[in-house]
Formats: C-alpha cells, sequence, structure tokens
C-alpha cells in the first residue's frame, strides 16, 4: 500500500485497502451470496482489468444511449457548472477510463478554477490509464487516484479545499435501492458549504429501448456479464463452467430497474477450492448480478432531499433520455 508515483509526477495512486482484504471481502460476498435462496454476486466484482475494457466497448455500442446523452449534457452545461463553483478540485467517484471527465476538467481549467482531479474506484486498471492519458493531455493537470471501493472508502479520500464531487454514469442505479439512500447520505455528509455534487442518472423511458442498451446485438453485454464468473474462479481457484450460464435482463417494473442476471442452462456442479464451498445450481436457475436503476427527475430528487442535499436544477439531454443532476449541501 502507499502512494505510488505513476508515470508523470504529476499522477500518484494510492491503495486504500491492501488486495488480502478485498479477496477476504469477496470471499464473504460470493460465498453469502451464492448458497443463497436466491442467488446472487455484487457488481462491483465485473470490474477487474477486461471487465473495465469490456464496459467501455459497452459504452460505444449503439444501442448504449447512456454514454452519449450524459455526453451531450457535460458539453452543454460543464463551463456554467464550473464557473459558478470555481472548484479547487474535481472528484469523481468511480471514475473508470475518464473519458467524459475530461469536459469536466477542460471546463475547470478554461473558468480558472483548480488543477487537482481525485478519481475513486476498485479498477486500478482504469486508473491507470486515465491517469496516464489525462496528465498527458492535459500538462497543468494533478491526478491523485484512489483504489478502494466507494461503499466503504468514500471518508478516506483526502479533500483539498471546494469541491465538485461527481458521480457520473447512472452507476447510483448499480446500487441495489435499499443501499442507495445511505450511501447518498454519506456523500452528502462529506460534503462542505460551497461544494457540488454532481449525479449522472438514466431515466425512465420505452421499456424496448432499456432492455436493447443491456443486451446489444454483438453480445458484449453478455461477456460483461459473464466475466464475474472469470474473476470469481480466478480468485478463488472455481471452476463454475462459463459455457452452462446464459446472459439474462429483464425490466422490474416494481422497482423501474433493468436486471441482469446469468441462468443456468444445465444442472450445474462446481466449486471454489479456495474457500472450499461445493456449488450445485440446478437447470434454469439464475444468478443475479447487475441492477441499473432507473428515475424520473422527481423520484432522484427526492432521493437526494432524503439524503439531507438541495438540487439546484435536473439538466437533461434534448431527447430526455439521461439527468445531470446538480446538488449540494
Ligand atoms: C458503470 S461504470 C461507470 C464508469 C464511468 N464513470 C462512466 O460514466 O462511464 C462504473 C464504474 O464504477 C466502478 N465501480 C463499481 N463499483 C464500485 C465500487 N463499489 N467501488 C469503487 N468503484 C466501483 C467500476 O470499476 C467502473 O469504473
Amino acid at each position: 500500500m502507499g502512494r505510488e508515483v505513476m508515470t508523470a509526477e504529476r499522477f500518484t495512486m494510492e491503495r486504500l485497502s491492501d488486495p488480502a482484504g478485498f479477496k477476504a471481502q469477496m470471499t464473504r460476498d460470493v460465498r453469502r451470496g451464492l448458497t443463497a435462496d436466491k442467488k446472487s454476486i455484487p457488481s462491483i466484482y465485473f470490474y477487474d482489468d477486461h471487465g473495465s475494457e469490456l464496459f467501455e466497448e459497452i459504452t460505444l455500442l449503439p444501442e448504449y444511449y447512456l454514454t452519449r446523452a450524459e455526453t451531450e449534457i457535460l458539453e452543454a452545461h460543464a463551463n456554467g457548472i464550473m464557473s459558478s463553483v470555481q472548484p479547487d478540485e474535481l472528484m469523481e467517484i468511480g471514475a473508470g477510463f475518464a473519458r467524459k471527465t475530461r469536459l469536466l476538467l477542460s471546463a475547470m481549467h478554461a473558468t480558472g478554477s483548480g488543477s487537482r482531479y481525485v478519481p475513486i474506484d476498485v479498477s486500478d486498471a482504469a486508473l491507470k490509464h486515465a491517469g496516464d492519458a489525462l496528465t498527458t493531455t492535459y500538462p497543468w493537470l494533478t491526478v491523485d487516484a484512489y483504489v478502494g471501493d466507494f461503499l466503504l472508502d468514500l471518508h478516506r479520500v483526502p479533500h483539498q479545499g471546494r469541491r465538485v464531487v461527481a458521480f457520473l454514469g447512472s452507476t447510483i442505479g448499480n446500487l441495489p435501492p435499499d443501499e442507495r439512500g445511505s450511501f447518498l447520505k454519506e456523500v452528502a455528509s462529506s460534503l462542505n458549504p460551497g461544494d457540488v455534487f454532481l449525479l449522472g442518472v438514466d431515466l425512465v423511458k420505452d421499456e424496448q429501448a432499456m432492455i436493447s442498451a443491456y443486451s446489444d446485438a454483438q453480445g458484449i453485454s453478455a461477456q460483461f456479464n459473464k466475466n464475474v464468473l472469470t474473476v470469481i474462479n480466478r480468485t478463488l481457484d472455481g471452476d463454475l463452467p462459463l459455457d452452462a450460464f446464459e446472459h439474462e435482463t429483464r425490466y422490474n417494473e416494481a422497482c423501474s430497474c433493468m436486471e441482469q442476471s446469468l441462468r443456468a442452462t444445465r444442472d450445474i456442479s462446481a466449486s471454489l477450492a479456495a474457500i472450499d464451498l461445493h456449488l450445485e445450481i440446478a437447470n434454469g436457475e439464475s444468478i443475479h448480478t447487475e441492477f441499473s436503476c432507473k428515475f424520473t427527475s422527481d423520484s432522484i430528487s427526492q432521493e437526494l432531499i432524503d439524503a439531507g442535499l438541495s438540487v439546484s436544477s435536473v439538466l437533461t439531454d434534448r431527447l430526455d433520455q439521461f439527468a445531470l443532476v446538480v446538488a449540494a449541501r
């Protein structure tokens, strides 16, 4: 652990928990999730190096409207937001490859604000890629990256001065509905007066458009979904057979969530040797792998108000597909 200076002097990266701690956390989550009556795996485990790359591919797919719509909003509003807040730093939760972030960073520079970018993500490969690329493009930028779990480690990321805290990509929708409130409260309590929270959320829309975004014609979403089994097999010395599962996706109207799962196409007998766990999964049984919850402007505003924030605007793209909520304490 400790702070590592990466390829450029202006880019450092620090692990907030050691790899053994991460494995112990996965052991607990996988044991609990795969031995429950309704099997599930938390979505944090999608994002090893390959999973992060697959997610980047998804963002470029014609069916995946989310990234294009959020980019359109940022192109229209990043300058206005940055000139009114004048932050010393931009912190980003679940930053990934930080491509859309460039719009916020450019606006931060153009409006004479700060020059520090502080991303936190579980994927060290994505952070490394982002930090290298951003410090190359922006010679004025300092990147202090943190590898960690934003559900556990947010309070351990140090701040300096006034901040814009961005949580883009509708990653908030990946939190199970009953966990969102406590996470938003934690974000709210980390904000100081003058700080601004930017939250990107996907909006409820035509069901077929939502389903297509998670089951694209090229099968990249299916590969992304199955990659979680590869991560578990590698980390826990398992033999879950990838070819015995199919990608499933459906819209659950009760929680306004797209749900992804992996459905067994035959009876499966598998084990995770590293944790001495034997699994019997019946033909037709599903392992729930991801929520991608959808919102309305009113529903997300209410969740932010319930978390102790005040909402100053809800910005949408021209087709009302996606929203960027601007909130403060
Ligand atoms: C849906 S992607 C969004 C990436 C990027 N912000 C965007 O808008 O395209 C979710 C990102 O959050 C990260 N992530 C997911 N769960 C996490 C967790 N519990 N802690 C830290 N990072 C997490 C993933 O590695 C990934 O980069």
